[in-house]
């Protein structure tokens, strides 16, 4: 059995990805297929936020600049909503880990348990696309879901097709701050490809085409029918 391979039978997974390949979209459907919590450091971050805690506040410029956040701050945040007690029947990661001291953390981390990541998925889009998604897009600031005002318009303008929450335009999809974010993720968080490429855990899928198409594409690589 591979390091990697399950031993409790839950899915811990990961959806790698650049900022715009569809990683929140497609969670929300995948972490619902497979009854695991959708876990996106990103949403943890913007909670804590709104709420205005101590963590959210020395997050914020970090983000607003499309720079990461330090990863002292970040890995506790994430971890204490993945190992148990909390998420005993797995999890799916989004937007974590996003460089290689998260990555040996999240392994040391679920090691300790007797756990390991059972599949990490790539989603590959291309630079010029990710650049016209994030520029288009609004969220719902209550339940994060993400739409684009062209390719996937909400239903009634501005309002959450899934729980009527208002939608508003990320402070870090304004255009500098996609180029950072979009450098940042080649020079910090592309290496995670060989990181788990290595253990034969890595898919690799197309991320360009129709929303529902790709969630096919995903399950595929999950061999979920
Ligand atoms: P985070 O919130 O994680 O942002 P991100 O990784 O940049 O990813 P996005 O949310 O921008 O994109 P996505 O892949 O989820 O795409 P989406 O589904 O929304 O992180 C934000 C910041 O927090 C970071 O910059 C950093 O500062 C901090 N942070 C977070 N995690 C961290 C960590 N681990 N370490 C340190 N710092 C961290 O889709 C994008 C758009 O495309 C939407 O409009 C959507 O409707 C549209 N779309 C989706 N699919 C399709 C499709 N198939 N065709 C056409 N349009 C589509």
């Amino acid at each position: 059995m591979s390091s990697r391979q399950s031993v409790s039978g839950a899915n811990r997974l990961i959806l790698l990805g650049p900022p715009g390949a569809g990683k929140g979209t497609q969670a929300k459907t995948l972490a619902g297929r497979l009854d695991v919590p959708h876990v996106a450091s990103g949403d943890l971050f913007r909670h804590h936020q709104q709420q205005g805690t101590p963590l959210g506040v020395k997050a914020l410029d970090y983000m607003t600049q499309g720079m990461l956040v330090p990863d002292e701050i970040t890995i506790a945040m994430v971890l204490e909503r993945i190992l148990p007690p909390l998420a005993q029947n797995g999890f799916l990661l989004d937007g974590f880990p996003r460089n290689l001291i998260q990555a040996e953390s999240l392994d040391q981390a679920l090691a300790g348990r007797g756990l390991a990541i059972t599949k990490t998925i790539l989603i590959k889009v291309p630079v010029d696309e990710l650049v016209t998604r994030l520029s288009g897009r609004l969220v719902c600031r209550q339940c994060q879901t993400p739409y684009h005002r062209e390719t996937t318009p909400p239903k009634t303008p501005d309002v959450c097709d899934s729980c009527g929450g208002e939608l508003y335009q990320r402070q870090d999809d304004a255009p500098e701050a996609i180029r950072t974010r979009i450098q940042v993720y080649e020079d910090e968080t592309q290496p995670l490809v060989e990181y788990y490429h290595r253990d034969n855990c890595l898919a690799e899928v197309d991320g360009v085409g129709e929303v529902d198409e790709i969630c096919c594409r995903l399950l595929q690589a999950l061999q979920v029918e």
